[in-house]
């Protein structure tokens, strides 16, 4: 008689959709681990999935490493940066238990805009725009003049909050200046760069440092509104297709951002002498002269990662802990072919004015083949769910067609009843063509002008 092995225990660390989607992952792995999770509100689908919730900070990590002592997980996994940041891997090393997120150290990929691209140059790694990382306003001004359109980032995080883009967010020279020096006189520091002209894709690489598994190519939709109006958000929306490219992608685009994640895991562990585990997230954009770096995050995104854990079909907890403990060589990372589109119901006013502390119902009725439903910054009390302010619940479908998938995750969002909105057209034919255009148009800008500076 075999013995019975023991139950796996996992701790998941996070508030968003992304770590609901998480803990459905976790949960359709063969046997079952239990599951536990640290948040900061009791969000429905956490609770439901979850044996314990344990509720506190996500940015104290002596408070998160109490909270991983008495529960004693096997496998810790990270769904957001800012327990990254805080330094949540280095206390799981010392402690010595597996976590997929990367330590501090190599979670500067994202916490440091400067220093990522920096190690670029440093590492002969191509993508990055033309840039300088400024100490003081000293060369500001003709710095801006030289490249003639700009972006300014903080170099830090700023919840998505801080990066501003001349023309969409900044109005000419002296309001650049201005927003500059206001972050020189807060940080100290900061990155000027040239603002790039294409579409935006996210490509996701699951590392244990050495080896990477790719997961299909992902397109967010960052502005709150139809038609891409409106103010950015941590993005609303977004799709995948079933050959895990994107309609306006070439096959030469998707292999180049591989190539760049690949080549700036082997950067992080010559400069850091540390395997980077966990999921390291470019950001890309195809422009008229190829694939070029946005930025780089430490962990999945939200919403990119609902795309992906619909259609994965390696058992995730396998693959986390794989990843977490340098043996994710020999583990093989299968994704179905199928097309995906994910929608997020946000409260009304969202990001800017949100409602907040209002009640959402799902009307249940005989589930819809092809939707899952995620719960996000949502706070359960007496079986009653109430909106936090942040986006609220996202559906995704999946189907053979794009379409297909579109009308699925569509039937889910029009199953909320409260006080909410959601745009009706994410991973429309009328929205992918649109950016299929905009790629094209870009790709036939004159390339034989070369701009002297
Ligand atoms: N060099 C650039 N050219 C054009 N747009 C950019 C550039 N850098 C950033 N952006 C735009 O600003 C958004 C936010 O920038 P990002 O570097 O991703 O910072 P964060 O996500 O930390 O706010 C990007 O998704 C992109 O739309
Ligand atoms: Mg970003």
């Amino acid at each position: 008689m075999g013995t019975i092995p023991n139950r796996m225990k996992v701790l998941l660390i996070g508030k968003d959709g992304r770590t609901d989607a998480l803990a459905t992952a976790c949960l359709a792995t063969m046997g079952g681990p239990e599951l536990f999770a640290l948040t900061q509100f009791r969000s429905p689908g956490l609770l439901a999935k979850c044996s314990r919730v344990y509720i506190g900070s996500l940015a104290d990590r002596r408070a998160m490493a109490r909270v991983v002592r008495e529960i004693e997980p096997d496998l810790v996994i990270v769904g957001p940066e800012e327990p990254l940041a805080a330094g949540i891997a280095d206390e799981l090393e010392l402690m010595g238990i597996p976590c997929f997120g990367p330590h501090s150290s190599l979670a500067r990929i994202e916490t440091s805009k400067g220093w990522t691209r920096r190690l670029f140059d440093k590492h002969g790694i191509t993508g990055n725009p033309r840039y300088r990382i400024f100490d003081s306003d000293q060369g500001v001004r003709e710095y801006l003049q030289e490249l003639g359109d700009w972006v300014v980032k903080p170099d830090g995080l700023t919840g998505g909050k801080g990066v501003k883009v001349l023309g969409q967010d900044l109005d000419g020279l002296d309001d650049s200046v201005d927003y500059i020096n206001s972050i020189l006189w807060r940080d100290g520091r900061l990155v000027i760069e040239e603002r790039l002209e294409g579409e935006e894709f996210s490509l996701q690489s699951i590392t244990d440092g050495e080896s990477l598994a790719h997961t299909p190519v992902v397109q967010d939709h960052k502005r709150v509104y139809e038609g891409d109006k409106g103010p950015n958000t941590g993005g609303v929306g977004s799709y995948s297709c079933p050959d895990f490219s994107l309609p306006f992608l070439s096959e030469n685009d998707v292999s180049e951002a591989r190539r760049i994640n690949e080549a700036v895991v082997n950067a992080l562990s010559a400069e850091t002498k540390r395997p980077y585990r966990g999921v390291l997230y470019g950001n890309f954009i195809a422009t008229r002269d190829g694939v070029r770096l946005i930025e780089y995050n430490a962990r999945f995104g939200d919403p990119e990662v609902l795309n992906l854990v619909p259609i994965l079909q390696t058992d995730f907890v396998e693959v986390a802990l794989a990843a977490a403990t340098g043996e994710l060589g020999g583990v093989k990372v299968i994704f179905d072919n199928k097309a995906t589109v994910c929608k997020y119901v946000v409260p009304e006013g969202y990001p800017t004015d949100p409602r907040v502390g209002d009640e959402i119902k799902l009307q249940t009725g005989k589930p819809l083949p092809g939707l899952s439903c995620f719960w996000a910054a949502v706070d359960e009390r007496d079986g009653r769910a109430y909106m936090t302010g942040a986006r609220a619940v996202a559906f995704v479908g999946v189907g053979a067609t794009m379409s297909e998938a579109e009308s699925i995750a569509e039937a889910g969002a029009g199953f909320v009843d409260g006080p909410v909105m959601h745009r009706s057209d994410i991973g429309t034919p009328a929205a992918i063509d649109a950016r299929i255009r905009h790629m094209a148009q870009v790709r036939a800008t004159s390339q034989n002008v070369t701009a002297l500076t």
